[in-house]
């Protein structure tokens, strides 16, 4: 997978609402393309691609018609994970940090792609199982994985932590703040190592249950928060003295849905959260197209200085790195193909599209100690080889060669040590975890 942004655009089937209204379908696609017809056949002014009289046709990296399940392109939640979570696995499984989020209109699909339902789950309770499914297929015992989740939701611009008290009323005032390393992080966020699928899916499960819901007019369970569940997976393996290891910060996003007051017949704090989710959407908007910006003006081979707006919202801050930083990232936009949503399925269009200029810039996240260890023992390799092409080497001037050599081979030596125990303990950590449930 490049350091582009991979962009996939889902329909899913006519609402019972756009049925009983005789909502038309308005949306054809193939697997990379999608047509858009204009309900009134205006002439078009936008899009990208050929342009028919009254059709926007629009390219991306997936497209996935779940519209109707009698048609040969029916795109199943299996397909999707095939496609996209299997670009994540690979991903943490090589130390990338990998991001995917769902965007779109409320009640378009956005958390039914994401999380699922229990008979046909989503990307998120299929990606734990993956990981789990990699975990266990591994015979080499010098090899082992750590694996952590946290889930945190941004409500009116406050975050809150999904997994810290259960059966309580979750409270939004958690902190974040800025690591010159890490970049921008929540204090005081719980984080919780989880040894098998099951335990994953329980956090999740209680995460998904205190997650803010209220009823709108569109969507019955609509989230009025957007949603980040993070997984920290840890790869190591410690093969003939050589630590290895990497971690991947996985960030599954489910964002609240861009609203239209009217349409949701929002009031008072419903009308509240409308706002601030809405300013938080604009925000990732700019800076989508701040990013998309750059990149161009990058590619072009002009190096402008140019400004992105992360800290116009609590949301794009979180999400610095899944946009335009250290991540691969997939962004899954989600439209309804109904005549009557023409609009709200267009400008969701049009960001998908901006998003697929941006290119992150994702590097394996190596354990700092084991990063070391191995610039050491490079180090001593290059000293070996320099004592044998000239041994006097070793004599001249006071041994200095030597000196060196002894030094960074005690160095490494105790440096690998302290890694072995680290590691070993917290092998033990998460067993005695998994043993107590
Ligand atoms: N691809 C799909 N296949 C079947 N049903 C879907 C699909 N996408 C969404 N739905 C249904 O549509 C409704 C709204 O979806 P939801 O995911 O809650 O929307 P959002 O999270 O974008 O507000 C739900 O009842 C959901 O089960
Ligand atoms: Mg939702």
């Amino acid at each position: 997978m490049s350091n582009a942004v991979k962009v996939a655009v889902r329909a899913r089937p006519l609402s019972d609402r756009e049925i009983k209204t005789d909502s038309k379908i308005t949306l054809s696609m193939t697997s990379s393309t999608v047509r858009l017809h204009d309900p009134k056949g205006r002439a078009s002014t936008g899009g990208a691609g050929p342009v028919v009289q009254g059709t926007k046709s629009f390219t991306y990296d997936y497209c996935y018609w779940s519209t109707q399940h009698h048609d040969c392109n029916f795109a199943s939640q299996d397909k999707v994970f095939a496609d996209l979570g299997t670009l994540l696995v690979e991903n943490a499984v090589k130390g990338y940090n990998a991001s995917a989020m769902a965007y779109g209109q409320t009640g378009s699909g956005k958390t039914y792609t994401m999380m699922g339902t229990e008979a046909d789950p989503g990307l998120v309770p299929r990606l734990c199982q993956a990981l789990f499914d990699h975990i266990n297929a591994n015979q080499d015992p010098k090899v082992s994985f750590r694996t952590e989740v946290s889930y945190m939701e941004i409500y009116n611009e406050h975050v809150g932590d999904l997994l810290a008290v259960s059966g309580k009323k979750i409270q939004h005032n958690l902190r974040v703040r800025e690591d010159p390393r890490r970049g921008p992080y929540v204090q005081g966020l719980s984080s919780h190592v989880v040894s098998d699928q099951n335990a994953m899916l329980d956090r999740m499960a209680v995460g998904n249950a205190v997650r803010t819901t209220a009823s709108t007019l569109m969507n019955d369970t609509s989230s009025r928060s957007h949603a980040i569940f993070t997984i920290k997976f840890t790869n190591a393996c410690f093969s003939a003295d050589r630590p290895q290891e990497t971690t991947s910060r996985i960030n599954l996003v489910d964002l609240a849905g861009s609203e239209r007051a009217k349409a949701t017949g929002a009031t008072g704090t419903r009308l509240k959260e409308g706002s601030q989710i809405n300013k938080s959407l604009v925000a990732l908007g700019n800076v989508i197209s701040a990013l998309a910006h750059k990149s161009q003006t990058e590619a072009a081979g002009k190096s402008k200085k140019t400004f992105t707006p992360y800290r116009d919202s609590m949301l794009t801050w979180l999400l610095k790195d899944s946009l335009g930083g250290n991540s691969r990232t997939i962004m899954v936009a989600t439209v309804s193909p109904a005549e009557c949503n023409y609009s709200e399925t267009l400008s969701t269009l049009r960001y998908a599209s901006r998003a697929k200029d941006i290119v992150n810039k994702a590097v394996v996240n190596e354990d700092a100690n084991v990063r070391l260890i191995r610039e050491l023992r490079a180090e001593i390799a290059r000293l070996k080889a320099l004592l044998v092409a000239s041994p006097n080497a070793a004599l001249s001037p006071n041994g200095v060669v030597s000196q060196e050599l002894a030094k960074n081979e005690r160095l490494a030596e105790q440096l690998t040590q302290q890694w072995a125990g680290r590691w070993e303990e917290i092998r033990q950590l998460s067993q005695y975890v998994g043993e107590r449930r």
